[in-house]
């Protein structure tokens, strides 16, 4: 059944052909994840990994994430070591992403992972990307389907927002559940996280067994995409703020100002899980109503929150 967008489609037999057939010739299409829609191209190709950075106008140093079925399809691609045969075991599919060293016969495209020696893996815990996933023979390299350092799209109607007809086909898998990226997690040396997410150091800790190091802001750059400013809603946004001005948007937890037309709450009963995914909705929806600044209370920096801070505050940055 077609949308009233032309490019947005419910799944079905028909379109998982249809996609697959797109996929092969090389082109691109977004697909539903449990974290935020993505943009897939044939991880393998090159002309087709070029077409996802030249339509998101990312930077060639920032490498993508490369998205599996399960894990007999990496063992060509990457080197497996036992920290990720325990998180793969406990976590995936799931909203977490591995960067591992590429294996000799690595057939991943250079360009997808910026020609390092390292590689972003994810298994995408969604029907619908699950169900392409199995019937390719290749994996999907697939970035968040936003202009760069745009805010990530959580609805098929958001992709529509960023490109519009560019892409042949978004496929409607609804609301991505969780609303923020995955957790991205250094497993080459002593495991490190490099982007919080809904997967915490304590969920990681208890699985191996061990303390992990926490990101640090100083040091060389690990991951090219992660100090920029990203998940910019394109107007200023100003965070731990106390007070709302009357003309900007005022984004809290709980439920203080209820029915306010400025106001609007992550979460009213300040759930750190719900108000991640309602984040980038919220962004959306103010830039939508016209609002030219946002301004965000104090957000408590545990559990969940220690990934909305880590987005928020790359939101505020000015460059
Ligand atoms: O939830 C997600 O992870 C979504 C969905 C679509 O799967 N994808 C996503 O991809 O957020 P993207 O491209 O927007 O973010 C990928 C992040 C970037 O910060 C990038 O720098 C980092 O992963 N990354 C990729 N390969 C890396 C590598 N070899 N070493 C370190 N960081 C890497
Ligand atoms: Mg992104």
């Amino acid at each position: 059944m077609k949308n009233s967008y032309s490019n947005i489609f419910s799944f079905n037999k028909k379109i998982l052909s249809k996609t697959i057939k797109v996929l092969n010739k090389g082109g691109l299409v977004s697909l539903p994840t449990e974290t935020v829609y993505g943009l897939a191209a044939n991880a393998y190709s090159k002309t087709a990994v070029a077409k996802i950075f030249k339509l998101k106008r990312r930077p060639k140093f920032n490498p993508l994430i490369i998205h599996y079925y399960n894990v007999q399809q990496i063992l060509n691609d990457v080197v497996v070591n036992n920290n990720f045969i325990k998180l793969y075991k406990k976590l995936c599919p799931g909203p977490i992403t591995f960067i591992l060293k590429k294996s000799k016969n690595c057939k991943i495209n250079s360009l997808a992972s910026a020609k390092l020696k390292t590689v972003a893996i994810r298994f995408p815990n969604h029907a619908v990307t699950r169900s392409i996933l199995k019937n390719i023979n290749y994996p999907l390299a697939m970035p968040s389907a936003n202009m760069s350092s745009h805010v990530s799209p959580v609805s098929a109607q958001d992709v529509y927002d960023e490109f519009k007809k560019k892409i042949k086909i978004i496929i409607d898998g609804g609301q991505s559940v969780i609303g923020i990226e995955s957790t991205v997690v250094d497993l080459t040396k002593n495991p490190k996280i490099l982007r919080p997410g809904i997967i915490n150091s304590s969920v990681i800790e208890k699985i191996l067994k061990f303390k992990i190091k926490k990101k640090t802001n100083t040091s060389k750059i690990k991951s090219p995409g992660l100090l920029k400013k990203h998940y910019s809603p394109g107007i200023p946004v100003l965070i731990n703020q106390k007070k709302s001005d009357e003309k900007s948007a005022f984004i809290y937890l709980g439920s203080k100002y209820k029915n306010n037309h400025n106001k609007f709450s992550l979460s009213e009963s300040s759930n750190l899980n719900e108000a991640a995914s309602n984040l980038y909705k919220i962004f959306r929806l103010i830039k939508k109503k016209g609002f030219k600044k946002i301004q965000i209370a104090k957000i408590p920096s545990r559990g969940t929150g220690i990934a909305i801070n880590d987005r928020i505050k790359r939101a505020a940055k000015v460059k």
